[in-house]
């Protein structure tokens, strides 16, 4: 038990020193980038992973979402704000790191978008959701679509800019995070019961659907473009509950389900395929990078035991109803009775299917760290 627990000593410390090299190695690490870089905006394309509070504004069904009260935003001074989450999201730290203020929710009247303007929904889809519903797989919280979000953009453009070259003049320096979007296109099949195969069979349509979003955000003057992947959702628990298998070899090296995770990758596979047909066509003036989410959280998850997770509830809910992932999809957080753990940030999962702040947090810093290598700054 000494050897084992002095070799783990040694082994973490190692990987310290490593990340530590690195960190100091890496060309363009995330507090060089802030003395340099100056962006004037971001616009937040998205789903819950990025909502800053548009889906609690929205009637009919966004209003009694949990995500409006706790124990969601319990680390903002117990201020729910309609992020999925206990705390902050990705966006909100790369909004920091870029020292860009926290950016509103376009659903919030006479809000402060002069820094730009997050669109994001929660539920919402990449697919509008007419198209899903041909397909008999159904949106149930928001119909605000990428599309429909892209309408707001330039509802809102109209609003800051009156010619062509103006809007352009105006977006020139801004970052656009076009995603994550398209989980939930998959989510809603994958738990309306759709197979494998009819799931797979969306991921063409998402990813066409992500790439035009692209072009039109270029098109109106966009020349800084992240466009994030899908996580690896082979480990987070609404599916380890959903898909558990007694199959010992369904699972990865970390636990997760392969299948699942394979998946995501097909999906990962076919948006870099249209992030690298974008920068053919769009040449070297515009910045098109794609953020992995996919790695980063696994790279969380595999340094959970150094980054001061909880080795053992790794992969629970910190807030939910019990069973062997703490989630369960009759009693999920937010729902009365349903309880938080004395300490959601050592756990990666919030509520079982968002992550903790703290797992955002990780999964930023890493992926500020990859994609600012990609993305020129402005000076
Ligand atoms: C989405 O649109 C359909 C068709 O108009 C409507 O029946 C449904 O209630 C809408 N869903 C939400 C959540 O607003
Ligand atoms: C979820 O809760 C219900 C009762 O509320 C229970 O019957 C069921 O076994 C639970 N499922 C899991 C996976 O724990």
């Amino acid at each position: 038990m000494a050897i084992f627990k002095s070799s783990l000593l040694i082994h973490t410390s190692f990987h310290f020193l490593l990340l530590l090299l690195l960190l100091l190695l890496h060309p363009c690490n995330a507090t060089r980038f802030i003395k340099s870089c100056s962006f004037d905006a971001i616009y937040q394309f998205g789903d819950s992973i990025s909502d800053t509070g548009n889906l609690i504004r929205e009637a009919p069904i966004g209003t009694a979402t949990p995500f409006s009260h706790l124990p969601y935003g319990m680390t903002l001074s117990n201020a729910p704000t309609g992020r999925c989450s206990n705390g902050l999201l990705m966006v909100d730290y790369v909004a920091m790191a870029l020292q860009v203020p926290l950016l509103n929710p376009y659903l919030k009247r006479d809000a402060d978008f002069s820094h730009g303007v997050n669109f994001a929904v929660a539920g919402s889809t990449a697919l509008e959701t007419t198209f899903l519903a041909k397909q008999r797989i159904y949106a149930p919280v928001t119909n605000s679509s990428l599309i429909v979000q892209l309408d707001w953009f330039k509802t809102h453009l109209k609003s800051i800019c009156s010619t062509e070259t103006e809007c352009r003049q105006k977006l020139g320096k801004s970052l656009f995070m076009v995603g994550e979007i398209g989980g939930n296109d998959y989510n809603y099949a994958f738990f309306q019961g759709k197979t494998m195969e009819e799931v797979e069979s969306l991921i063409s349509s998402v990813v066409q659907r992500i790439k035009d979003a692209v072009t039109e955000v270029i098109k109106l003057g966009a020349t800084r473009v992240v466009v994030p992947g899908n996580f690896p959702i082979g480990c987070i628990p609404i599916y380890l509950t959903a898909f558990k298998s007694n199959d010992p070899a369904a699972y990865d090296e970390l636990k997760c389900l392969k299948g699942l995770n394979n998946f995501a990758m097909k999906h990962n596979i076919q948006l870099q395929g249209a992030i690298s047909l974008l920068r053919e066509e769009h040449g070297s003036n515009i910045d098109i990078a794609y953020a992995d989410y996919y790695t980063a959280y696994k790279w969380v998850l595999s340094h959970a035991p150094f980054l001061g997770f909880d080795v053992n509830s790794i992969q629970k809910a910190s807030c939910g109803a019990g069973g062997e992932y703490n989630f369960n999809v009759t009693k999920m957080c937010g729902a009365e009775g349903v309880q938080v753990c004395s300490n959601p940030e050592s756990h990666m999962s919030w509520d079982g299917v968002h992550s903790t702040q703290n797992g955002y947090r990780l999964m930023a810093d890493w992926l500020l760290r990859d994609i600012m290598s990609k993305i020129r700054c402005f000076f």
